[in-house]
């Protein structure tokens, strides 16, 4: 974990932001997948870990502003626990390892609710998205669940978001680890992609190379030549020349913050025309967008950026036509690019989208839209100095989006649908980087991962990179 004045200033912060009243945070706990013993890797909340740094299941926290008091709430282990896990450190111990001078066991929890509730403090809790913790809260604030979805405090849910979208630079270290592992993983992944190979062959690979590295994978890999469906997590696809291969997949590094990269590459490792032409229009909307992005612009612009460079792209290969700004206006790019732009990123690969994703991504100045695939535009507001964003454009040939536009006679005037056809075989290509939004433009994190067309080619002819010791995290 950081050093403990890390967490004491950030709790301090919040405390100044909300300036009264009692925030509860639930830490999480352990979840079976097939029966209770057997439990899934444990991850803690990221804002519990961002406020109280402890990864570890079955803790809880209070933060009175009110009395100016920190609790931090858990369980010693007992000689059981010890047999099973191992020794661990006192309860008060570990709070004292993150700056909280109190803690109480578990079941002290409700009394201290109970107190402030009758005090009449106002007791600001976030939107809880597991049932455990929703089962929590529930008795301990006695709302019914429905009720917990209404009451979770917006004071709070904009406080944190407040803090946690900046990032300092220790914690632009901590993604630069995971970007290492994701600069592993995808090279690899690159240099396997040769036919014959089954994808689960390549995805079960860079997976090992993630928790060889020392962290989980920040989302369930996405890895197909099946591009066109955006969250494919089948990998059962034989990989055959003539196909793209879509990978989107990113490591967390030991503190829990993610990276999230997508790269596209040819089987076989040699693009053919058909090819390099879509990918050249999709690498350009990337990097238009890498170009522009700066502090005050709403990175809904540089979503529509990089929709009018895929619009002109696709009008140089006959597939769209017409007045580039009018097809945009109009939602044509929609038929190849579904979905917005990119997201933050940070301690949740979609940082905070738990906490809604409108307080994370909008704000007064901009409103989700609710026109086909912009409403799916994650991070629409604009841009400061210490975001960590993706810029994540993509080109897919959906068969199923094609017919359906066809036949309702949609954007006749912008799609050459006739052209389409042919392309209906082709999958989808997208090209995924994390930025850090700087004072003067952006910063491409990482080491960089090949990207141009030529980078992937030389990179898939060369042999596989083992991971050495001195990169592990
Ligand atoms: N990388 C997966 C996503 O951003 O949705
Ligand atoms: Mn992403």
């Amino acid at each position: 974990m950081f050093d403990k004045i890390i967490y004491t200033n950030r709790r301090n912060q919040l405390k100044k932001t909300l300036g009264s009243g009692l925030a509860l945070f639930l830490g999480n706990v352990d979840a079976p997948f097939n029966y209770p013993a057997n439990q899934y890797h444990f991850r803690q909340d990221s804002s519990f870990l961002y406020f109280f740094g402890l990864d570890h299941p079955g803790f809880a926290a209070i933060i009175d502003v009110d009395n100016n008091k920190e609790i931090i709430f858990g369980n010693d282990v007992d000689m059981d626990d010890i047999i099973w896990m191992g020794k661990q450190p006192s309860v008060k111990d570990m709070a004292k390892e993150v700056g909280v001078s109190d803690s109480e066991p578990m079941k002290m929890l409700s009394n201290y609710i109970d107190k402030a509730k009758k005090s009449g403090q106002t007791i600001h809790f976030l939107p809880p998205y597991r049932g455990e913790t929703i089962l929590t809260l529930s008795e301990l604030l006695h709302l019914t669940p429905e009720e917990l979805k209404r009451s979770a405090s917006v004071e709070l849910i904009k406080a944190v978001i407040k803090q946690r979208e900046i990032k300092d630079n220790l914690e632009i270290a901590e993604i630069e680890k995971a970007m290492f592992t994701a600069y592993m993983m995808h090279t690899t992944s690159m240099k396997m992609a040769q036919p014959g190979m089954i994808e689960q062959e390549i995805a079960g690979t860079i997976e090992g190379i993630s928790l060889a590295m020392g962290g989980p994978v920040s989302f369930p890999i996405i890895l197909s030549v099946d591009g066109q469906t955006l969250h494919n997590h089948n990998h059962h696809n034989i990989l055959q020349k003539g196909r793209m291969m879509v990978t989107d997949a990113g490591s967390e590094s030991a503190l829990h913050y993610a990276s999230d990269i997508t790269r596209t590459v040819p089987v076989g490792g040699k693009f053919n025309t058909r090819q390099a032409e879509i990918y050249q229009i999709v690498l350009d909307a990337n990097l238009n967008v890498i170009n522009s992005v700066a502090p005050g612009i709403p990175y809904k612009e540089m979503h529509f950026l990089a929709a009018r460079t895929i619009v002109d792209g696709l009008k140089e290969v006959g597939l769209m036509k017409g007045n580039t700004e009018d097809a945009v206006q109009a939602g044509a790019h929609t038929l190849f690019l579904p979905h917005g732009l990119g997201h933050m990123m940070g301690l949740d690969v979609h940082d905070m989208e738990g906490l809604g994703e409108d307080y994370v991504g909008y704000d007064e100045t901009v409103k989700r839209s609710d026109e086909f695939g912009t409403a799916y535009l994650r991070l629409a507001k604009p841009l400061k100095p210490g975001f960590v964003i993706t810029d994540e454009p993509g080109i897919y040939f959906i068969p199923a989006l094609i017919d359906k536009f066809k036949a309702e006679g949609k954007f006749t005037d912008f799609v050459n649908y006739s052209k389409l056809e042919s392309y209906k075989d082709f999958g989808g290509i997208r090209i995924e980087d994390d930025l850090l939004v700087t004072e003067t433009g952006c910063k491409v994190l990482g080491k960089p991962i090949p990207k141009t067309i030529q980078e992937i080619e030389q990179t898939m002819a060369e042999p596989r990179e083992w991971i050495k010791k001195e990169s592990f995290i």
